[in-house]
């Protein structure tokens, strides 16, 4: 049954630095967990993906608030679907830093993400969560 609502965006993180960081993840644990919504952001300094799982309204509301945020730029939906499950039923909001093992760092400046079609997005998400279930 697709009772899950998922959203995945990419954008430039601005000013990028573990505080930022820090800051980032303490407001989305924060708020997710009151919101019900789940997911995962992939940060590093030249990007950043997130998901965001839950229910419909709470998820396009936090993207709304997202969107607004000026510690990012350029913000770009790619995904916005409903689903069976969650990727990250545990985790109001894991972090995964500064990985390079999908991307480098001149195939994110290249636009890598328009060659990429929905199942190899969540591809992404999917790998990280059965490595942080190990
Ligand atoms: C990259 C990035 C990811 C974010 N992820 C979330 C998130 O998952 N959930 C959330 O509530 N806020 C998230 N935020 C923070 C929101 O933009 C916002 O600052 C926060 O929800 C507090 O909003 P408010 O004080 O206007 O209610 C994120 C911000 C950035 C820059």
């Amino acid at each position: 049954m697709l009772n899950t609502f998922r959203l995945i965006y990419k954008s430039i993180p601005f000013g990028y630095d573990q505080n930022i960081l820090n800051g980032i993840l303490s407001d989305a644990i924060n708020y997710n967990k009151k919101n019900n919504i789940t997911g995962a952001l992939v940060c590093r300094d030249d990007i950043y993906l997130q998901l965001l799982e839950g229910p419909e309204q709470a998820v396009n509301y936090t993207y709304q608030k997202i969107l607004d945020d000026d510690r990012h730029l350029e913000v770009e939906l790619l995904i916005k679907e409903y689903c069976n499950k969650r990727i990250f039923p545990k985790w109001n909001m894991k972090d995964d830093p500064a990985k390079t093992w999908f991307w480098n760092k001149e195939e994110v400046r290249s636009g890598v993400f328009k060659t990429l079609n929905k199942s190899k997005i969540i591809a992404v998400f999917e790998k990280i969560a059965k490595e942080t279930s190990k």
